[in-house]
């Protein structure tokens, strides 16, 4: 029991780690013990990331890789099994919105965001999955879809379908990988407070919406989705596969239209 939620001298390698919800799980997987290969495709930000969990005395590298190029993703795999010989866990974290409605998308937008959403993911879960199935213990696998994979609102429409995509690769990969006991989970968030979703905290009447919509009535802090992520790769999640868990202060459950004088 003591070990439950112990990932020590497991080793994880976290993309999108320079900023918000990426850079969360890097610090949060150090901070509990785990060896960390942070990486980004923005150098400064990375750099940033590794010198800040340095400070704390945490094992960490940095490797600055773009997700979408498979040759960064190969380099990137071989840097983390250079420094600690094996890689236990996988956190495909780097996403991205351009927020507009159907006819107004450009085809170029479309594939931005597939690209890097949809495909970066999959390079990733590939690349580094395959790798983690030669461990004799197995390993864990995490990927970001978000609320927009079930619910919508307009202009999420190429957001929403890559992130119900993602959801998809998480449960294919776990059928693929179980019974090497390569554990595969999406994680899908409501509103996290990070750079991504800036524009919305800007604009007064969009914020205080997207805030009373969920249960709890605010928005997430990248450490409250660090948590969840951390304990998917911990022994406390040893029967945990395939599944989409929704970390959204409730904006799922509760449908939110009105709240009845009772
Ligand atoms: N913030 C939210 O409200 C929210 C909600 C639900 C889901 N998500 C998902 O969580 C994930 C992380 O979001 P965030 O809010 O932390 O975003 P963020 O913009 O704060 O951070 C994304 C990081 O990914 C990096 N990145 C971008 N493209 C990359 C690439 N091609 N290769 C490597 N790194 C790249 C960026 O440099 C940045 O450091 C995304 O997949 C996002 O869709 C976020």
């Amino acid at each position: 029991m003591k070990d439950l939620f112990n990932v020590s001298e497991k080793v994880a390698v976290v993309t999108g780690a320079g900023s918000g919800i990426g850079k969360a799980i890097a610090f949060a997987f150090a901070a509990n013990g785990g060896k960390v290969v942070a990486s980004d495709k923005d150098p400064q930000a990375l750099d940033k990331t590794v010198r800040e969990i340095r400070t704390n005395h945490y094992s960490v590298i940095g490797v600055e890789a773009d997700c979408t190029v498979v040759a960064d993703v190969k380099r990137l795999k071989d840097e983390a099994l250079g420094a600690f010989g094996r890689i236990d866990v996988l956190y495909a974290v780097p996403g991205m919105n351009i927020r507009k409605k159907i006819e107004d998308y450009t085809y170029e937008e479309f594939d931005r965001v597939v690209q890097l959403n949809l495909k970066g993911t999959f390079i990733l879960m590939k690349e580094i999955g395959s790798e983690i199935a030669k461990n004799a213990a197995g390993g864990s696998i995490v990927v970001m879809s978000s609320i927009r994979s079930a619910v919508i609102e307009p202009g999420q429409a190429v957001y929403g379908a890559t992130k119900a995509g993602v959801a998809l690769l998480a449960k294919t990969q776990a059928a693929e990988l179980g019974a090497k006991n390569v554990r595969v989970n999406a994680l899908a968030p409501g509103y996290v407070d990070t750079p991504l979703v800036a524009r919305i905290k800007k604009d007064p009447e969009w914020y205080r919406q997207s805030t009373e919509r969920n249960a709890l009535k605010r928005w997430a802090t990248p450490k409250e989705i660090a948590g969840p992520a951390v304990f998917l790769a911990s022994p406390a999640a040893a029967f945990i596969t395939g599944a989409v868990i929704f970390v959204d202060g409730g904006w799922t459950a509760v449908d939110g239209r009105y709240d009845p004088k009772l």
